[in-house]
C-alpha cells in the first residue's frame, strides 16, 4: 500500500510517499523561512500562498525521485490540524480533490500525533508504550503513548510554548527568525553565572510548564542596561539551560510517574543540543533510552503525516469506498481526544 503524506499546517511544504512494505520511499520538505523573515515571525497569509504555489512542484518531484505516478497511490494523508486555518486548507483542498480524482480515500491527520509516532520512522524505533515529550513551536506537552491513537495528556504549557519562548526571547535579543537555533548556536559561546533566570514550575509538583516569564525576565535585563553585547552569549547560555532544566526534569519525572523507561522526544526544539544531553545523561542514568527521530524528521515533515496515515488505515483498515465529501480543518485540535481507529 502506498500513501502519500501531504505537511502544510504552518510554515514548512512536506510532501513524502510511505510504502507499507518498504517504508519511506522519498519525501521533500520547503521551509519558508525565507519567506517570513523579514516580519519576525510567520504570516498566516503569505504562508497559505507559498503552500499553493509549493505543494504541486513537490508532489511531482517527489514522484519522479521515486519512479511513482499518482495512480500508483493507494491514500492520501494530510494534515488536518492543529495549525493556521488558511495553510491548513490549502493542504487539506489539495489532498482531498486529488484523492476525489484518482478515486482513493483522503485521511486526516493530526499534526501531533505524526510527530509523536514521527520516531517510528527510525531504523530502531521504540515500542509501545513510551512517554513522548513533545516541544515544537507552538506545543509543549508530555504524553504516554500506549499505542496508535492511545495517548495520555501527562502535562503542558500553560502559557508560551518552548519554542516559543527561544524565539521570543531570541527576539528580544536581536537574534533573526526563527530565533531558537541562532539562541541555541549564541549559547554556545556563553558561560554560566553571569546571569540568573527563573526555571518555571520546576518544583509546581505536576508536569505542567510556563515558559512566559523568562521573556519578562530577560526583557528585565535589558531594560536595566544589563546587557553588553559581548555578555549577550551568557545571556543565552542561561535562558537556555533555563528551558532545557525544567524540560528535563518533568520529562524524567515523567517517566518516573509512568514506571518507563522510554523517552520519545519530538517537534523542533527536539534539534537543541544541550537538551539532548540532559536527557541522555537523566535517562542513561535511571536504566532508560531517549529516542529521537532523525533531524529531518524533528521540524515539519511529510513524513510523519504518511507514516501516521499509513499505521491508522493499518489498525481502521481502508475506507471501504471514497466518496467525495466536505472536509474541514480543525486549527485547535486536542490530541486526547482521538481514538484508535
Ligand atoms: O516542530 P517545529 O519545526 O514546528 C512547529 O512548531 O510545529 O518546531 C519549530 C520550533 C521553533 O520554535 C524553533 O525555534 C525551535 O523549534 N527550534 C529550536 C532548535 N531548532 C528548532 N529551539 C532550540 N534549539 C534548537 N536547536
Ligand atoms: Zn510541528
Amino acid at each position: 500500500m502506498l500513501v502519500l503524506g501531504l505537511e502544510t499546517s504552518c510554515d514548512e511544504t512536506g510532501v513524502a510517499l510511505y510504502d507499507s512494505a518498504a517504508g519511506l520511499l522519498a519525501h521533500a520538505v520547503h521551509s519558508q523561512v525565507d519567506l517570513h523573515q523579514a516580519y519576525g515571525g510567520v504570516v498566516p497569509e503569505l504562508a497559505s500562498r507559498d503552500h499553493v504555489r509549493r505543494l504541486a512542484p513537490i508532489l511531482r518531484e517527489v514522484l519522479r525521485r521515486t519512479g511513482r505516478t499518482p495512480e500508483d497511490i493507494d491514500a492520501i494523508a494530510y494534515t488536518a490540524g492543529p495549525g493556521l486555518a488558511g495553510a491548513l486548507l490549502v493542504g487539506a483542498s489539495f489532498a482531498e480533490s486529488l484523492a476525489f480524482a484518482l478515486g482513493i480515500p483522503a485521511l486526516p491527520v493530526h499534526h501531533l500525533e505524526g510527530h509523536l509516532l514521527s520516531p517510528l520512522l527510525s531504523p530502531q524505533p521504540p515500542r509501545f508504550p513510551f512517554v513522548a515529550l513533545l516541544v515544537s513551536g507552538g506545543h509543549t506537552q508530555l504524553m504516554r503513548v500506549s499505542g496508535i491513537g492511545d495517548y495520555e495528556l501527562l502535562g503542558e504549557t500553560l502559557d508560551d510554548a518552548a519554542g516559543e519562548a527561544f524565539d521570543k526571547t531570541a527576539k528580544l535579543m536581536g537574534l533573526g527568525y526563527p530565533g531558537g537555533p541562532q539562541l541555541a548556536r549564541l549559547a554556545e559561546r556563553g558561560r554560566p553565572g553571569r546571569y540568573s533566570l527563573p526555571r518555571p514550575m520546576l518544583n509546581s509538583g505536576d508536569l505542567n510548564f510556563s515558559f512566559s516569564g523568562l521573556k519578562t525576565a530577560v526583557l528585565t535585563q535589558y531594560a536595566q542596561g544589563r546587557v553588553a553585547v559581548d555578555e549577550a552569549a551568557d545571556l543565552a547560555w542561561e535562558v537556555q539551560a533555563a528551558i532545557v532544566d525544567v524540560l528535563a526534569a518533568k520529562a524524567l519525572a515523567a517517566l518516573e510517574r509512568c514506571g518507563l523507561g522510554q523517552l520519545v522526544v519530538a517537534g523542533g526544539v527536539g534539534a537543541n543540543r544541550r537538551l539532548r544531553e540532559r536527557l541522555d545523561a537523566g535517562v542513561a542514568k535511571v536504566g532508560g533510552r531517549v529516542f529521537y527521530p532523525e533531524l529531518e524528521f524533528c521540524t515539519d515533515n511529510g513524513a510523519m503525516i504518511a507514516l501516521a496515515g499509513m499505521l491508522r488505515l493499518t489498525v481502521g483498515g481502508m475506507p471501504a469506498d471514497a466518496q467525495p465529501r466536505g472536509f474541514s480543518v480543525r486549527p485547535r485540535w486536542p490530541l486526547q481526544g482521538l481514538s484508535a481507529a
